[in-house]
C-alpha cells in the first residue's frame, strides 16, 4: 500500500463559534483558535479541519457563503487567518478548508443577480425551472424541511436548494460556475492552505430530468436523492487537473448518500478525484428507516457491519476516513456508550474501537475530553436552523407531539455538538467572557481541558496516548482488518494484520462483564497489551472483559 502522510494523520475538526472566543463578544474566532493552538500541538494532531470562516449572513453558521474570498466578520480578519495559519505550520499542524461549493449563500453576488432577470448573465449559475402544474418542479425535499424548491415570483420561477432557502444550489454543470470554484480554490491553496474538506460534494451533479424520489415522513424526498449524479467523477476529475495536481493536499469529500461502489471512484488510489470520504451509513444506526428523528438505540451487530464493509471493502483500493463526530451529529459518548457512570471509560472504548481501525481518524473538538450531549430544556434554547425547522414541521403536522420532538432533539440535534468548548470551570467554562451565542454544557465544572490536561488517567491523555501509538506502529495505520465474532450483540472485537504483526481489538460496547476466549492463534504469553483503558488489564486465555473495557493486544513473536 503507497504510503502517505495523510493516510498517518489524525485531523481535528475546529467550528470556530465554538471553539474559544477571544474578544468578548460571545461567539470563537480565529485569534481563539491561533490562541489554543499549543493545546492541539499538546494533544498531537497533525491537521486541523476548519469548519467555514467566510464572510456569510449566518443562516447555516457559516455554511452559507456570501463571499468565497472574505472572513466572516464575527472570526476576525484575513491578517487573523493568515497569523493562524502561520503558526499552526510553525508547530507542524496543517489546515485544512470547508470548501462549500454545492450552494452559496443567497446574499451571494451571483445569486443576488442570478434572480434580477432570465437574461443576466449569472442566470445559468444557479438552477432555475419553472412550476409543474403549479406545483414545484418535483418532490425534492431540502435537509432542512419542506421543499428544495423556493418560488421566485420576480421571473415567475423556482430555484433549487438543497438545504435552507438561502443556500441556493450553484448549477456545476455550466462551465463558468466551475471555472469560478477552481480559481477561488486555487487562491485558497497558493496562500498556504493544505487542503478542502468538501461539503456534501456528492450532491453537485444533479439528473437534468429531475425525477421525483421516494417520500418520507414529511412527503418530499431526501435531499440526498440527487447523490452521485451523472457527472460528478468527471466535475471532481476536472477539478484534480485544474488545481490539485502537483500540490501536496489533503482531500476529503462528504459524501451523503455515497455507496461502497460510488467511494471506490471518489477516493480511488490512483488519486484521480479524492484521497478519501466521509460516508455516513454508521450514522443511520440509530435511525428509524430513512427518518433520523427518533430515539431509537443501535443494534451493535449492524454498526459492526457497516464497519466491517466499509474497512474490507475499502482495503488497498481506496482509503477510509473514520468518525464517530462532527458538527452534525450529537455527541458519540451519549450516542453509542454511556454518558453516566462509565463516561470516561466508555469515551475511551469509543475512541480506541475507531482509532485502531484502517483509515485516517477524525476528531471533532471536545470528543477528546468525552464532552456530552446537553440537558436542553426547551426549543428556544437551540439554534440550528435543521433542529428548529424540523420541530415545527413535525409537530405541526402532528407527526409528533412536542414532547416526542424535544426528546429526539435532546437525543440527535447538532446543537448537542455545538455548544461552547469547555476549557475549563470558569464561568462559561471559559471560552468568552461575554454571553455566549447558545448555551454553555452545564456539565463544564466536572469536564474540561484544564482538569484533564492535568490528571493521566482522563479521557484526554488517553487520546494523547492512541495518536502516539499511531506515530510508532505502521500496523495501526497500513494493517488489514478482520471482524470476529460478527454476531456477539456486545463486543466489537477485530485484528489488524501487517506482515508478521498483528493486533487484536477488544471493546465492550454495554454495560455487562463478558468472557472472550482468546483465539488459538493468540498465545497470552506471548502477548502484549499496546493500550487499555482499565489500569489493571491483563491478558489470560479467557479475558473477563468488563463494563465498557477496551484492550489492543499486540503478538511478539
Ligand atoms: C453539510 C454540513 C452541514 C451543512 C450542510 C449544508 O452537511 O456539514 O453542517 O448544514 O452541509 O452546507
Amino acid at each position: 500500500m503507497e504510503k502517505k502522510w495523510w493516510k498517518e494523520s489524525v485531523v481535528y475538526q475546529i467550528y470556530p463559534r465554538s471553539f474559544k472566543d477571544s474578544n468578548g463578544d460571545g461567539v470563537g474566532d480565529l485569534n481563539g483558535i491561533t490562541e489554543k493552538l499549543d493545546y492541539l500541538a499538546k494533544l498531537g494532531i497533525d491537521v486541523i479541519w476548519l469548519s467555514p470562516v467566510y464572510r456569510s449572513p449566518n443562516d447555516d453558521n457559516g455554511y452559507d457563503i456570501s463571499d468565497y474570498r472574505a472572513i466572516m466578520d464575527d472570526f476576525g480578519t484575513m491578517s487573523d487567518f493568515d497569523r493562524l495559519l502561520d503558526e499552526a505550520h510553525r508547530r507542524g499542524i496543517r489546515i485544512v478548508m470547508d470548501l462549500v461549493v454545492n450552494h452559496t449563500s443567497d446574499e451571494h453576488p451571483w445569486f443576488v443577480e442570478s434572480r434580477k432577470s432570465e437574461d443576466n448573465p449569472y442566470r445559468d449559475f444557479y438552477i432555475w425551472r419553472p412550476a409543474r402544474n403549479g406545483r414545484p418542479p418535483n418532490n425534492w425535499g431540502s435537509c432542512f424541511s419542506g421543499s428544495a424548491w423556493e418560488y421566485d415570483a420576480r421571473t415567475d420561477m423556482y430555484y433549487l436548494h438543497l438545504f435552507s432557502k438561502k443556500q441556493p444550489d450553484l448549477n456545476w454543470d455550466n462551465p463558468e460556475v466551475r471555472e469560478e470554484v477552481f480559481d477561488m480554490m486555487n487562491w485558497w491553496l497558493d496562500k498556504g492552505a493544505d487542503g478542502f474538506r468538501m461539503d456534501v460534494i456528492s450532491l453537485i451533479s444533479k439528473d437534468p430530468d429531475f425525477p421525483d424520489g421516494v417520500p418520507g415522513i414529511n412527503g418530499y424526498a431526501s435531499f440526498t436523492e440527487p447523490a452521485n449524479g451523472p457527472h460528478v467523477h468527471e466535475y471532481l476529475q476536472e477539478m484534480r487537473k485544474k488545481v490539485l495536481d502537483g500540490r501536496d493536499t489533503l482531500t476529503v469529500g462528504e459524501c451523503s448518500g455515497v455507496t461502497l461502489e460510488e467511494a471506490k471512484k471518489y477516493a480511488r488510489s490512483d488519486g484521480r478525484e479524492l484521497n478519501m470520504v466521509f460516508q455516513f451509513e454508521h450514522m443511520d444506526v440509530d435511525a428509524d428507516g430513512s427518518n433520523k428523528w427518533s430515539d431509537k438505540k443501535m443494534d451493535l451487530r449492524e454498526l459492526k457491519k457497516i464497519m466491517t464493509k466499509w474497512q474490507k471493502g475499502l482495503d488497498t483500493v481506496a482509503w477510509n476516513s473514520l468518525f464517530w463526530e462532527n458538527h452534525d451529529q450529537p455527541r458519540s459518548v451519549s450516542r453509542f456508550g454511556d454518558d453516566g457512570r462509565y463516561r470516561e471509560t466508555s469515551a475511551k472504548m469509543l475512541a480506541t474501537c475507531l482509532h485502531m481501525m484502517q483509515g485516517t481518524p477524525y476528531i471533532y473538538q471536545g470528543e477528546e475530553l468525552g464532552m456530552t450531549n446537553v440537558p436542553f430544556c426547551d426549543i428556544s434554547d437551540f439554534r440550528d436552523l435543521d433542529s428548529i425547522n424540523a420541530y415545527y414541521e413535525l409537530t405541526g403536522r402532528g407527526i409528533f407531539t412536542k414532547e416526542q420532538m424535544l426528546r429526539f432533539l435532546r437525543y440527535k440535534s447538532r446543537d448537542n455538538a455545538r455548544t461552547p468548548f469547555q476549557w475549563n470551570s470558569e464561568e462559561n467554562a471559559g471560552f468568552t467572557t461575554g454571553e455566549p451565542w447558545i448555551m454553555v454544557n452545564p456539565n463544564y465544572t466536572e469536564i474540561n481541558a484544564e482538569e484533564q490536561m492535568k490528571r493521566e488517567t482522563s479521557v484526554f491523555c488517553y487520546y494523547q496516548k492512541l495518536i502516539r501509538l499511531r506515530k510508532q506502529h505502521e500496523i495501526i495505520v497500513y494493517g488489514s482488518y478482520d471482524l470476529l465474532l460478527p454476531e456477539d450483540k456486545e463486543l466489537f472485537v477485530y485484528t489488524r494484520a501487517l506482515g508478521t504483526e498483528k493486533l487484536l481489538v477488544i471493546c465492550n460496547f454495554y454495560g455487562n462483564t463478558r468472557c472472550f476466549e482468546l483465539p488459538e492463534e493468540w498465545d497470552s504469553r506471548k502477548t502484549k497489551i499496546l493500550i487499555a483503558n482499565y489500569s489493571d488489564a491483563a491478558v489470560e486465555k479467557t479475558i473477563t472483559v468488563r463494563p465498557y473495557e477496551a484492550l489492543v493486544l499486540q503478538n511478539r513473536p
